[in-house]
């Protein structure tokens, strides 16, 4: 279909608003102009957070030189013609909307060539206008280079975060489209250094490989409708087990008809799936393909193209649900049993992780500075609560456990209820502090250093944390493009969990800055660490388990909270219960 301007009646039934939000969404609606095209190698270039250029280049079916010009048009495209179709959208593109938006707010140069033309075209535009056009030779596909966007919005451009931020949205939505289109070949280059390759094979493990590594891709569960189940919804894609889980929905991804949305719904219906399965505020990988008759689902509800409306949601959601669970009850293995090691272990370091630690401590700051920077301030506030238990705790008795999260204890003065998790997190805090005070390292090596994958975002947390998550004890090195070596975990997570997810869990959480009370990078790293290597709600304690962790919080400085500022117990004084009980 030629490219032309769509009628007054259908241009003002589309969702209208803002195309251009960040450089990531320029990067998405070129790909899928890409996509679209029919391109099976595209490849993308990025400088700066894609704010000094972004270059997008397909071997796709180019652009006729007499529709070059209209192609930047508003309300010009070739994927709709009439209202009917805008009822059955099969193409990424409909509005007609993506370049004239983009050209708007940059320099844009394309470059193109339809198959049956000699000679391509070359069109320069800047802020809108077009300033140059003249014939090119160059292979069939099309080209385009968008240079300093925002350069004319400049209050647009105040909002954007730093450049690492902004590759980082960019390298999501290429994964996201590099598994929705397992059969193209797309990559994806930051500064001239290579982010990402999709093989292009047309199996999106392939892909999943590429994005997760061997050892989480190797993990996933295949969910797939079957021929016996004939069903106008059809879902395939990739699970995670239960034991795998991220902090973050991030990597939860939905494709409706190959087009990458962002839905609620959709996600809480698979988070459903596992229901009981996953450890609260935990959240699968889960990459799913929808596929139904495009008038099933209306694309045309938001300017960015991510949301849809199906027409018989239930049905979608049932059917995403069905396939999840029944993936996890089918081919996931029994639930690993949980080790809960002694409270008094300590694992005692050898001549070469003290070694390794003068060597780490004499590079940055001595552990000791740090240690001292880092006793809890007197000021940390308290929650505020008639329950609020004294600064210091008595001895005090354990009598039980209740729904394997809070310990119960009776001391002189009433009874405690103890948050079994925070109280941990409490103790490693301190426990961290008083051997960093002391000289002893509180690093642990791993028998055998592991490769870690990382995206952009990882990468900008350990650059930032760099220096603090040394010092906390994971030492880290460089390992090619996209990954580091991790040779040495914290001590208080040694033996407690997998040393790579604990490595991404401390990351996650140190890039959500979910520490409010750690003003500083080392206090945040150091509670993220804690916060891992305590012991879990729902997991039962022996009762010499909860005596020792009481024993333990007794002796830290400030027992009544965990690092992150939450309380790490309830009191009920003998007079409130009293009065309760009307005694009094
Ligand atoms: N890489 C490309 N290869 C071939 N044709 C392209 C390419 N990029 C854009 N076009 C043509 O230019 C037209 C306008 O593109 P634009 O992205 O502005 O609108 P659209 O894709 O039709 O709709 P939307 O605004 O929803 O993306 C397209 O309809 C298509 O015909
Ligand atoms: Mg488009």
């Amino acid at each position: 279909m030629p490219i032309r301007i769509l009628p007054p009646e259908v241009a003002s039934r589309i969702a209208a608003g803002e195309v251009v939000e960040r450089p990531a969404s320029v990067v998405k609606e070129l790909l899928e102009n890409a996509i679209d095209a029919g391109a099976r190698d595209i490849q993308i270039e990025v400088e700066e957070g894609g704010l000094r250029l972004i270059r997008v280049s397909d071997d796709g079916c180019g652009i006729p030189a007499g529709e070059v010009e209209l192609a930047f048009a508003r309300h010009a495209t070739s994927k709709l013609s009439d209202v009917e179709d805008l009822n059955r959208i099969v193409t990424l593109g409909f509005r007609g909307e993506a370049l004239a938006s983009i050209a708007a707010v940059s320099r844009v140069e394309m470059s193109t060539r339809s198959a049956d033309e000699e000679v391509g075209t070359q069109l320069s535009l800047e802020a809108g206008e077009i300033v140059r056009r003249r014939p090119v030779g160059r292979p069939p596909g099309t080209s385009i280079t968008v240079e300093n966007l925002f350069f004319n919005v400049p209050a647009r451009r105040k909002f954007l975060r730093s450049p690492l931020t902004e590759a980082g949205h960019i390298q999501e939505i290429v994964t996201y489209y590099a598994m929705a289109y397992p059969a193209r070949r797309i990559s994806l280059t930051h500064n001239g250094r290579p982010i990402f390759r999709s093989p292009g094979t047309g199996n999106l493990l392939d892909v999943l490989l590429e994005i997760h590594g061997p050892e989480t891709a190797g993990a996933l569960l295949p969910i797939q409708t079957t021929a016996e189940e004939p069903s106008p919804v059809m879902v395939s894609g990739y699970v995670s087990p239960p034991a795998l889980h991220r902090a973050d929905r991030r990597y939860m991804v939905f494709f409706v008809n190959g087009r990458w949305v962002r839905d609620k719904a959709l996600a809480y219906a698979v988070l459903q799936a596992y229901h009981t399965l996953l450890p609260a505020n935990r959240f699968p990988i889960t990459v799913v393909q929808i596929h139904l008759d495009p008038a099933e689902v209306d694309v045309n509800v938001h300017p960015t193209k991510t949301e849809v409306r199906f027409r018989a949601a239930g049905e979608v959601f049932r059917a995403v649900q069905r396939q999840v669970r029944a993936a996890l009850v089918q081919q996931a293995p029994a639930a690993p049993q949980f080790h809960v090691p002694g409270w008094g272990e300590r694992p005692s370091p050898s001549a070469e992780i003290v070694a390794r630690q003068q060597m780490l401590m004499s590079a940055g700051r001595s552990a000791v500075e740090h240690a001292l920077r880092l006793i809890p301030p007197a000021e940390e506030p308290a929650p505020e609560s008639a329950g609020t238990p004294p600064s210091r705790l008595p001895i005090l008795r354990v009598v039980g456990q209740v729904r394997q999260m809070y310990i119960i204890a009776e001391g002189p003065d009433g009874l405690y209820l103890i948050d079994q998790h925070a109280a941990h997190e409490r103790v490693l805090y301190e426990q961290m502090l008083s051997q960093a005070t002391a000289g002893v390292p509180l690093s642990q090596a791993l028998l055998e250093p592991q490769v870690v994958p990382v995206d952009l975002r990882q990468q900008d947390v350990i650059r930032t944390y760099d220096e603090e998550l040394r010092w906390a004890g994971f030492e880290l090195e460089p390992f090619g493009e996209g990954a580091f070596l991790l040779r040495a975990v914290p001590a208080v997570l040694a033996g407690r969990q997998d040393p790579r997810t604990a490595l991404y869990e401390v990351l996650e959480e140190l890039e959500r800055g979910e520490t409010p009370l750690a003003r500083r990078k080392d206090a945040a790293v150091m509670a993220a660490v804690c916060k891992r290597g305590a012991v879990k709600a729902g997991q039962t304690l022996s009762h010499e388990e909860m005596t020792e962790l009481v024993r333990r919080l007794e002796a830290t400085s400030s027992p009544q909270t965990c690092p992150h500022g939450r309380p790490t117990m309830i009191h009920l004084s003998a007079e409130a219960l009293a009065r309760q009980f009307l005694r009094s």
